[in-house]
């Protein structure tokens, strides 16, 4: 039987004969024999196999047996005398699915920089780094679906494709099949979308919130879990154009549960990816960020804190440190001013809540002194926002002023004011940028190493 190498490595038992497939990581040579390691993705373990004269072809063999070479081996388990692993493999039989060119590979021993493997993305996730990170990214994803289900929220599939745009930012690419040389004009020379593939102009979303409120309206608590696009133009190691979010909406709630089942989810997942990815963990703790573990710790364990944004303001105005963004209040909070209160001040994550209504979104429930809204971000040390939620407008009048105040044409939204018009009921939701989360838990410095495939300003390529 084949197995994978996580498996064999903790439960295969010595004179057991076992196969496993792989691709090469190292090869160390010796007189009377040599030894391979072997990774297989499953976990950060490579497994050993001795190689022995004995071996058919042995000599020809070797040579092709280098870095990133793909390999089946069959043998039997023996106790390793080696420190650090409990076991080896011994090998019988040796098949080479495909050969490394050691001359060209460019995964060679030696550590490489994040930045040299990003423009090998193709090869990448084959570093111990690149591993770790997708399985947390993969336990998290998991996480993420096992607290919804537990409690019942429903998965639904928001479109990719939509005419709105949620946040109102105007960051949004367009989705078009017209030839754009030679696109119809409009009578004022712009391009005449009336004829494109969907007779009107659609975009790529940058959130599924406004059709999760629509399904929430119908099976009360929902959750969405997909694609988002920004054409952001910010070339920062916490913004990608495309990334996923996580978007739960759930009707009859209000900011305050909406902030309890924020706080309750992340200290869920950051459990549940303790427990299964304990090795990848530590490794983020030993070579990426000795504070990771401390702050999985610290998430589990403590209170988030929560203040107003008032509240924020008048804390960054006692701050003993000196800033390189203004924040009167009405001005929204930087990066810096978040990991400020996150991880200088609070040293845990903080929600900040009612934000100035001008700063905010037009969907966000007006308060009563009718200059904030009920909004809350998460902000996590190092990261800064890693949630942005709040209670939903649910009261047709003051949510059709806030649209004309942002200059919105109320016409496109009509189906969205029309929740407002039949059984609108108060209702709650936030979105959890996903690579965020990963950034957070694995301490990993830039977002482009948390996804396989990172889209950002000038770079699609793999
Ligand atoms: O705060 P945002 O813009 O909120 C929304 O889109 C709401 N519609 C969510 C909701 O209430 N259902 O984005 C939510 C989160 C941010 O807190 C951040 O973590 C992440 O998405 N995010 C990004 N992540 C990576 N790259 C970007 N360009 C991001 N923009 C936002
Ligand atoms: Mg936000």
């Amino acid at each position: 039987m084949i197995g994978r190498i996580k498996e064999v490595l903790a439960n295969a038992q010595p004179e057991e004969t076992v196969t496993i497939q792989g691709w090469i990581r190292t090869k160390r040579e010796l007189k009377e024999f040599a030894f391979i390691e072997v990774n297989d993705g499953s976990s950060m373990a490579n497994i050993q196999a001795i190689l022995n004269t004995d071996l058919p072809d042995y000599t020809t063999l070797l040579k092709q047996l280098n870095t990133g070479t793909s390999v089946e081996v069959t043998g039997k388990i023996v106790p390793s005398p080696g420190k650090g692993q409990r076991i080896e493999l011994q090998a019988s039989s040796l098949k080479i699915y495909g050969s490394s060119d050691p001359e060209t590979y460019p995964l060679q021993k030696k550590r490489h920089s994040f930045e040299f493997l990003r423009t090998i993305g193709h090869l990448r996730s084959r570093t111990n780094t690149m591993g770790a990170v997708m399985r947390v990214r993969n336990a998290c994803a998991a996480a993420i679906h096992q607290f919804f289900q537990d409690r019942e929220f429903l998965w639904v599939h928001t479109p990719i494709i939509t005419a709105s745009d949620c946040e109102g930012a105007g960051e949004l690419f367009t989705v078009t099949n017209l030839d754009l040389n030679k696109a119809p004009k409009t009578d004022n020379n712009g391009i005449d979308y009336t004829q494109d593939f969907f007779g009107r102009r659609a975009y790529l979303t940058v959130s599924g919130q406004l059709e999760a409120e629509v399904m929430a309206m119908a099976f009360g608590n929902v959750y969405t879990f997909g694609p988002t696009f920004r054409a952001e133009n910010s070339n920062t190691s916490r913004h990608l154009a495309e990334f996923w979010m996580v978007e739960p909406e759930m009707a009859f709630c209000d900011l305050t549960g909406d902030r309890e089942l924020a706080e309750a989810f992340l200290k869920y997942i950051f459990k549940t990816v303790l427990e299964k990815c304990p090795e990848d963990m530590e490794f983020f703790n030993k070579r990426i960020d000795d504070s990771v573990l401390a702050t999985a710790d610290n998430i589990i364990n403590n209170q988030f804190e929560t203040i107003t944004y008032t509240e924020a303001i008048s804390l960054l105005e006692k701050a003993d440190k000196k800033f390189e963004y203004p924040y009167n209040w009405g001005v929204d909070l930087q990066s810096e001013h978040e990991r400020y209160l996150a991880e200088e001040l609070f040293k845990k994550p903080v929600i900040v809540t009612d934000y100035p209504k001008e700063i905010k979104a037009f969907y966000m429930r007006l308060n009563d002194d009718n200059k904030t809204v009920a909004a809350m971000d998460v902000l996590a040390p190092k990261i800064g926002e890693i949630i942005g939620g709040s209670q939903r407008e649910e009261r047709l009048d003051i949510l059709e002023s806030r649209i004309k105040e942002q200059d919105i044409d109320p016409q496109e939204l009509w189906w969205y004011l029309d929740l407002r018009r039949y059984g609108s009921v108060p209702h709650a939701g936030f979105g959890l940028g996903f690579e965020r989360l990963v950034q957070f838990m694995t301490g990993m410095n830039n977002i482009r190493d948390v996804i396989p495939f990172p889209r950002t300003p000038l770079s699609a390529e793999f």
